[in-house]
């Protein structure tokens, strides 16, 4: 049974992972400072396939002691995840997105682990012109520091991995969107629903702005694809992942037709992020396919609220800009 550790794992796409991981028959390592939370988690505890491990990714200490040859995997998911916690902790974001990051991969060498994959992000692109769709090989225009983060560690992997044994894979997700045991509603399609369904006025910045978007259940899909995929042909590779291109009037319109949703929309905002994608390479070379649309994840969240599985979705707790130094001083002891 091949072993899998999956850092951040806790978090909003790792906790849909880690379950998609154990029903396929692997085992699972989390490795997690529980900053977002772990109650969610409680259904695995008696799991003998699964453990869970409390540590920060820059506890290298720790890590040393943890990571040995006996995992065949490592899933890289652990971050500061969102523009505003970036910039609000950006010497954190700096150590854990970036330096941390690079550390493990080091880690990950020594042990003589078979396969790393980082997971990245298409908002490395930040701008792309009029109908072009960006391409793995298409230059990064990184506009916020959390973006700036997955480049540098991008560029820093693919050099290390020139001699190094784990055969690194990056994926480069669209922003995700669906349901997931540990939810985030700052993500903008989960927002919208969640607004929408409480009748709570939405703000839209940049509307004409395009995005990329990921269901959560085809993001953990693709990785568990990739951790599958045999051949030395995905070494050192870049992809792509997404399931479809949107601008912010067009996804409105498109959920629009499910429920009212009431916006309001603001020109004059500081996100300048406006790009396209291709997802043909994943498509190509592994046979990815992403199975959900916008639809089924948007009437996913309604159902969930609606019948009140989500009690109180304006809590602050769903979005990652909620932390505090209090909650860092916690984690960091
Ligand atoms: N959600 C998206 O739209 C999206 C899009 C593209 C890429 N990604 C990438 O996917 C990964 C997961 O994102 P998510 O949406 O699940 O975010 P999340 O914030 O829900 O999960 C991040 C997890 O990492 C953990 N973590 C944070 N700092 C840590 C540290 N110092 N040590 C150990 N654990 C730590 C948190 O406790 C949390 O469980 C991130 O690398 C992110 O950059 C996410």
């Amino acid at each position: 049974m091949k072993k899998i550790l999956v850092t951040g794992g806790l978090g909003y796409i790792g906790s849909i992972l880690i379950r998609d991981l154990l029903t396929q028959g692997f085992e699972v390592v989390i490795y997690d400072n529980f900053m977002m939370g772990a109650q969610h988690i409680l259904d695995l505890m008696d799991n003998d396939k699964f453990s869970l491990i409390k540590g920060d990714i820059r506890d290298t200490e720790k890590l040393n002691n943890i990571i040995d040859g006996s995992f065949y995997a490592i899933v890289h998911l652990a971050a500061y995840v969102s523009h505003q916690l970036c910039e609000n902790f950006q010497a954190n974001t700096m150590e854990v997105n970036q330096n941390a990051s690079i550390k493990l991969y080091k880690f990950a060498s020594i042990r003589s682990i078979p396969k790393f994959i980082f997971i990245s992000t298409c908002s490395n692109y930040g701008v792309t012109e009029g109908e072009k769709y960006a391409t793995e090989d298409d230059q990064l225009h990184p506009l916020s520091l959390y973006a700036q983060t997955k480049v540098n560690t991008e560029l820093e992997l693919i050099k290390l991995a020139k001699t190094s044994k784990p055969r690194l894979t990056i994926l480069r997700f669209g922003t995700i969107f669906g349901l997931s045991p540990r939810m985030r509603f700052d993500l903008l399609i989960n927002e919208i629903s969640m607004k929408a369904t409480m009748g709570t006025k939405i703000q839209i910045y940049s509307p004409n702005s395009w995005r990329p978007y990921l269901h959560v259940k085809d993001a953990s899909e693709s990785i568990i694809q990739i951790i599958n995929f045999e051949t030395n042909d995905i070494s050192s590779q870049i992809f792509n992942v997404l399931s479809f291109n949107i601008n912010k009037n067009q996804l409105i319109t498109e959920i629009s037709k499910l429920i009212k949703v009431n916006f309001e929309i603001v020109e004059d905002g500081n996100d300048n992020r406006n790009y396209k994608v291709s997802n043909e390479k994943i498509k190509n070379k592994i046979g990815f396919e992403p199975k959900y649309n916008l639809i089924q994840g948007v009437v996913q969240i309604i159902e969930a609220i609606k019948l009140g599985i989500i009690e109180d979705p304006l809590d602050l707790k769903y979005t990652n800009d909620h932390i505090r130094w209090t909650n860092l001083d916690f984690v960091l002891e």
